[in-house]
């Protein structure tokens, strides 16, 4: 039936990760759902606890069954590069398509078309050792979905990368999202926001809340949009506010007048 394709993807009930060094409890008892052909963006700061979390997700930590299963439709882009230093663009993108257990001819037209949608067809030949952080951080990007991955795993996908490579990792991330389910950390509220169907916001090891951005802006947005009205030289300046200040839940709006 199509009832179950529906559910959830992954389903996390109850997560508690204590690290036996230090003790530190560093998921607390998380339950999340994510759904496939959306991005759901889990958003925390610094040692909220998302690694740990992606790390128990992928079998890097604790998880020691069924993972030859899941690892077959599960790409996984890590928060710290893990790249061969000598061997070339294609030659990752080949290597990983083989391990998913594409064929050679499969591999090739995969690759063509990675290549391409990742921005790096004049690099194809280079040793990665010799590419940009950005360029570096976009093949690893373009890994976790060679192979048909079904469950793509991203921690801070877009960490140190300057704003144009940025932007081609997220466009890169809206086209791939179609039937896929895709876990995105960041501490960004903007990418968050610009690419999670749903936001997953985690503090302490803790879930604080989970929604589409809108349901969230509505529900907890407090504080102002400031919107920025441009005038053409001349024609008024200070007459009118020029910046308003809309506020998120309503109350008054606060007008600002600017003085030419
Ligand atoms: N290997 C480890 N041993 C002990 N503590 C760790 C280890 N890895 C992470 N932690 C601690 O667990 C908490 C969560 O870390 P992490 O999952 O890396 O957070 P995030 O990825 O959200 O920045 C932090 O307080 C961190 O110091
Ligand atoms: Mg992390």
């Amino acid at each position: 039936s199509w009832l179950p394709l529906l559910g959830p993807w992954v389903s996390i009930r109850n997560l508690v990760k204590i690290y036996s060094s230090g003790g530190k409890i560093a998921v607390n008892g998380l339950s999340l759902d994510f759904y496939e052909g959306q991005i759901t963006s889990f958003l925390g700061h610094n040692g909220a606890g998302k690694t740990t979390t992606m790390s128990i997700l992928t079998g890097l930590l604790d998880i020691c069954s069924d993972m030859d299963i899941i690892r077959r439709t599960m790409g996984v882009c890590p928060q710290h590069n893990v790249l061969f230093d000598i061997l070339t663009v294609e030659e990752h993108i080949w290597f990983y398509g083989r391990l998913k257990g594409l064929s050679g001819v499969q591999v090739r037209e995969e690759m063509e078309q990675i290549i391409q949608d990742v921005g790096l067809p004049h690099k194809r030949r280079d040793q990665t050792k010799n590419l940009s952080g950005g360029m570096q951080r976009k093949l690893s990007v373009a890994i976790a979905f060679v192979g048909g991955s079904k469950v793509v795993i991203l921690d801070e996908p877009t960490a140190g990368v300057d704003p144009y490579s940025r932007r081609g990792i997220w466009d890169l991330l809206l086209k791939y999202r179609t039937g896929r389910t895709v876990i995105l950390s960041t501490h960004y509220m903007d990418e968050a926001d610009l690419l999670g169907d749903r936001v997953a916001i985690i503090s302490q090891g803790r879930l604080c809340c989970c929604g589409s951005s809108l349901f969230l802006k509505t529900k907890l947005g407090t504080g102002y949009y400031l919107t920025l009205v441009k005038r053409e030289a001349g024609r008024g300046l200070g007459k009118e506010p020029c910046l308003r200040l809309n506020p998120a839940q309503g109350k008054d709006p606060v007008k600002v007048t600017v003085h030419p």
